[in-house]
């Protein structure tokens, strides 16, 4: 009898391989994230949210290794260890927040996507400072210093990831099959027989969720583009935007700007290896009734565009090896 899947209730995190943990963290920092642990050979930093960690970074050589999703139960965990392109069975998970894990080879591109469960959640960060607005603080503190508000955003959780695919219809076709996700927004160059990119939210019925979990598109590189890291609002994008530019370090590549299809406000940099960020803010949530749209791309989306081309290639080797 064929498995049948999942529903995915969140992406967990990101991981990635970089040469140089320090660097990597001062850039987290700087882009508004905050240090949850930090081993001999792992960095793991989360958001001002509950979750342990939001992203990893492996030491070694610069590389996309991982998507991890939650699975809703541990019940559930145990039905994806039987899916075909499982390469693991339940296992504990021998790093900081314990949980248990399924490892998966997503088989069109080969990505390796990790589905935990049971992951320690921890005490939510205060947001140490709100930004004033203009007409009520500040003008309160005219002459006072302390009104300037300067430093990075405060990401408080991962939202999405995005990768892309030469086989992009059958990679989104996977990620609806075995983890649940349902479809949001199909984009086309020229005509609807030519589609170029799926945005794909997550199923958890009347709740509502973000316009996307997963965005893939397609493109003769298999690879990852980016992940994308909410904040407080739009001031708190804007304030790190500012910090980012700042600081004189990083490469911004597009932004601050606005993606229609979900009211999204975006921002994005590259890590000092050229692995994409997003600060992001979505005005529009969706439950599982909302019906899925097709339309024309935005320019930006073009496939041969500088940002559709900004690609970091997956690790040779799977995680921790
Ligand atoms: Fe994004």
């Amino acid at each position: 009898m064929t498995p049948r899947g999942i529903k995915i209730s969140d992406i967990a995190y990101v991981r990635l391989r970089a040469p140089d943990l320090d660097t990597m963290e001062q850039f987290l920092l700087d882009f508004g994230m905050v240090r949850s642990e930090r081993t001999a050979n792992r960095l793991y930093m989360r958001g001002t949210g509950p979750a342990h960690h939001i992203h990893i970074t492996e030491k070694g050589e610069s590389a996309f290794v991982s998507l991890a999703y939650y699975a809703a139960s541990e019940e559930d965990l145990h039905r994806v260890a039987g899916f075909p392109d499982a390469v693991s069975g339940v296992h504990d998970v021998d790093e900081p927040g314990g949980g248990k894990r399924v490892l998966l080879k997503e088989p069109n591109n080969g990505f390796n996507i990790e589905i935990v469960h049971g992951i320690r959640a921890l005490p939510e960060l205060p947001v140490e400072y709100r930004s004033p607005t203009w007409d009520e603080d500040v003008m309160r503190t005219v002459g006072n210093p302390g009104r300037l508000r300067f430093g990075p955003a405060h990401v408080r959780r991962l939202s999405h990831g995005v990768i892309s695919s030469p086989h992009m219809e059958q990679t989104l076709a996977w990620f609806s099959q075995w983890l649940g996700l349902l479809c949001t927004d199909i984009f086309y160059i020229g005509s609807r027989d030519n589609p170029v990119g799926g945005f794909y939210r997550l199923d958890r019925g009347e709740e509502l969720v973000d316009h996307h979990v997963l965005n893939c598109y397609r493109n003769p590189r298999s690879g990852f583009q980016h992940a994308s890291f909410v904040v407080e609002d739009v001031e708190d994008l804007l304030i790190g935007h500012s910090h980012l530019m700042r600081t004189d370090k990083y490469t911004h590549i597009r932004g601050v700007g606005y993606h229609p299809p979900g009211g999204q406000i975006y921002d994005y940099w590259l890590n000092p290896w050229g692995t994409m960020h997003e600060l992001y803010l979505p005005t529009q949530r969706f439950d599982s009734t909302a019906p899925a749209n097709i339309m024309p791309a935005p320019g930006a989306h073009n496939p041969t565009s500088d940002f559709a081309n900004t690609i970091t290639e997956a690790a040779a080797h799977g995680i921790g090896d």
